[in-house]
């Protein structure tokens, strides 16, 4: 089972980028948990960056014929990205949206979500953990709805 895990934009400065709000570890430290914990669950998982919005929605669309799910923090693009939505929607893929923070005790503009809609589950505020409660229900998910 194939599962790709799509990080937006600004997340490749995790480490030094508001600390306070996004904790010290930097992306390569949260992929390498991501890797791990994808073994034990006996999962492949191909981990991507970007903070072009045409990448992101290009990913989830080659995705859709390769892949079996998706994990995404679509980061700012949450809150502003029909595109992203439509990719996501459009890739037939089960999606599970993941953020860091807990937006919802945040600035206003952060509290509505284009692309939760078309996800089947959104984890948010448990930081880099996120990611693995994330990956785990996905499977899950993928385990009990394969034919
Ligand atoms: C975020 C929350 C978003 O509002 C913000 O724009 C981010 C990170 C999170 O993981 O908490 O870049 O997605």
């Amino acid at each position: 089972m194939k599962i790709l895990i799509v990080h937006g934009p600004n997340l490749g400065l995790l480490g030094s980028r508001e600390p306070g709000i996004y904790g010290h570890l930097s992306l390569e430290d949260i992929n390498r948990q991501i890797s791990d914990f994808a073994e034990t669950l006996g999962v492949d998982v191909e981990c991507r960056q970007s903070d072009v919005e045409g990448e992101l929605v290009h990913w989830i669309g080659q995705a859709g014929k390769t892949h079996q799910g998706l994990v995404i923090n679509p980061a700012a693009y949450t809150h502003t990205s029909v595109a992203i939505r439509d990719a996501i929607s459009a890739s037939g893929l089960k999606a599970v949206e993941i953020h860091l923070s807990n937006t919802h005790a945040r600035e206003e503009f952060r509290h509505t979500s284009l692309t939760a809609p078309v996800c089947i589950a959104q984890i948010q505020g448990f930081g880099p953990l996120g990611y693995q409660l994330a990956l785990q229900g996905l499977v899950d998910v993928l385990h009990s709805t394969a034919d």
